[in-house]
């Protein structure tokens, strides 16, 4: 089209074509072409059929056109990339209803575009990616035995089955880039090859998302208990090892995952990044801001990235809530109530290495709250003041049961932080009132839309409270999107987000 390494294939109306998605978007951004396509990606079970078209009115003025167009630019934030994916979602939905005849659907129908077209900008879309590539390659290496073949029997020669020698996996790939400027060529992309330390509970939830991931793959796995390590392995893979030093040697993992207690998270941390990997570590980071300050060293030392495990600020409808609050859609933030109100036994606090200064670095306040306050924190922005008090209420433990807080933000909200391991009726909250709005959360150990509500202030008018409508794509908190977040950045060389 401009030279630059597209194939010219004239197209006559009505013609079907193969094209990824990203082919489309570089040559609407870079060759100048005017889009209007119908999608049928019959057979692609994760694509369904899509739409992706621009409505007349776009087509026609060149301005308004580019900025349809337009992707969000690498630095986007995730709220900027969802906005945008949404926009564009709107933009095809409205678009395929010009094409309809007399340009009206019926509203059932646009709600079934709606899903469909969401299908081109949900989460999943890069499972559905990969199926799309692997259908590609699979038929492109079809069409090229076939040359080779047609090709051999011209020249008369006889066919032969191809010698592999055995090789070693390779640390890169071949994957299609979606978005590289020379569609026809392939690009190395590298799977980076993850190790957890401490399989326990939560390193089920890390194996988990690295299985779902298509920049990742689990290597090594240690545990000081060798047959819970190997337990883990047969169940999730990777090879095991007796301990994270012969580990780092032997595997050279380029991600550390440190599933640990909170004891150890440090020496194990700057351990992995000295032996050149970069680390995940699950919360809480360390026992005191000198091990943190520690870690910060050694990451700012080696090069390496460190990452520390907070999934309830993921899922799209924190990203939306947080977009609403920073483009200042529900007005200034005022009053804010976060509660973390869960209930542990005194079994839970006996286990050795919990309820100890020297072991765990805190009670439920770092050990459970964390994640809420973190959640808080992610929407309000930065806090100015806190005044806090620890308490011991109802459990034998070295540090508090319950606490009590009350934060001022620099925006000027104030919260009042309520943390306790002793509620019989258990809860994870947040409640922001702004001028606008009241937005609660109410969950335990996850959030999706269902556990979110805006309640517009008196006086609001109902059409724009309706603009705050969280989106129609959802996925929830966890480790999935997290890791996603953290593995991108990590094949990028950015920063993680968290
Ligand atoms: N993000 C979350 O939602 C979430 C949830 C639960 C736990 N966590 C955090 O994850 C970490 C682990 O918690 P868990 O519930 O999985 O604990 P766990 O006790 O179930 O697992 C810890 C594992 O680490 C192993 N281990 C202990 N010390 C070790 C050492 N020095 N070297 C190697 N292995 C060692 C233990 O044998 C055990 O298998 C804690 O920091 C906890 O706060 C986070």
């Amino acid at each position: 089209m401009d030279g630059s390494g597209y194939s010219v294939t004239p197209l006559a109306a009505g013609d079907t074509v193969w094209f990824s998605p990203g082919v489309v978007h570089r040559a609407v951004n870079h060759g100048g072409l005017r889009l209007r396509v119908v999608m049928s990606h019959a057979g692609l079970p994760e694509a369904g059929d899509a739409v992706m078209t621009f409505p007349d009115a776009v087509l026609a003025d060149p301005a308004l056109y580019a900025s349809a167009a337009a992707l969000p630019g690498p630095d986007a934030s995730p709220h900027e990339r969802l906005a945008a994916a949404h926009r564009r979602r709107d933009l095809a939905v409205e678009g395929y209803a010009d094409l309809a005849p007399g340009g009206v659907l019926d509203p059932e129908a646009l709600a079934r575009l709606h899903r469909r077209a969401a299908a081109l900008v949900r989460p999943r879309v890069d499972r559905w990616q990969s199926t799309w590539r692997s259908a590609h390659d699979a038929a492109e290496a079809a069409t090229e035995a076939q040359a080779r073949g047609a090709r051999g029997r011209q020249a008369g020669l006889p066919r032969l089955r191809a010698h592999r020698p055995t090789v070693h996996r390779p640390r890169l790939r071949h994957v299609r880039a979606p978005h590289h400027p020379h569609p026809r060529r392939r690009v190395m992309t590298a799977t980076l090859r993850a190790a957890i330390i401490g399989t326990g509970a939560i390193a089920h939830a890390h194996a988990e998302a690295i299985a779902a991931l298509d920049g990742a793959d689990l290597v090594a796995v240690t545990d000081r208990d060798p047959e819970a390590a190997r337990r883990f392995a047969d169940a999730r893979g990777g090879a095991v090892y007796d301990d994270l030093v012969a580990l780092l040697a032997d595997a050279r993992p380029d991600v550390v995952h440190i599933c640990t207690p909170p004891g150890v998270h440090a020496e194990q941390a700057i351990a992995a990044m000295e032996a050149g990997a970069h680390v995940v570590c699950e919360k809480p980071a360390a026992l005191s801001l000198a091990q943190l300050d520690a870690m910060m060293e050694a990451s700012q030392r080696t090069g390496k990235r460190l990452s520390v495990v907070f999934q309830q600020r993921t899922g799209t409808a924190a990203a939306h809530v947080k977009g609403l609050l920073d483009s200042g859609a529900l007005g200034r933030p005022l009053v804010a109530v976060c509660q973390t109100l869960w209930f542990r036994d005194q079994a839970y606090f006996d286990v050795p290495w919990r309820g100890s200064w020297a072991t765990e670095g805190g009670g439920p306040t770092l050990g459970h709250a964390i994640h809420q306050i973190d959640l808080l924190a992610y929407l309000l922005g930065d806090w100015e003041s806190v005044r806090a008090d620890l308490w011991r209420v109802g459990r034998e433990t070295g540090t508090e049961d319950s606490s009590t807080a009350t934060v001022a933000f620099a925006n000027g909200a104030i919260a009042s932080v309520v943390t306790s391991a002793v509620s019989p009726r258990e809860v994870s909250a947040i409640r922001l009132d702004t001028e606008k709005a009241t937005v609660t959360l109410e969950h335990l150990y996850g959030h999706g839309h269902a556990h979110w509500r805006i309640t517009p202030a008196p006086g609001v008018q109902e059409s724009e409270a309706a603009q705050w409508a969280l989106p129609a794509v959802e996925e929830p908190s966890g480790h999935v999107p997290l890791l996603r977040g953290v593995y991108a950045a990590l094949a990028e060389g950015g920063e993680p987000a968290s």
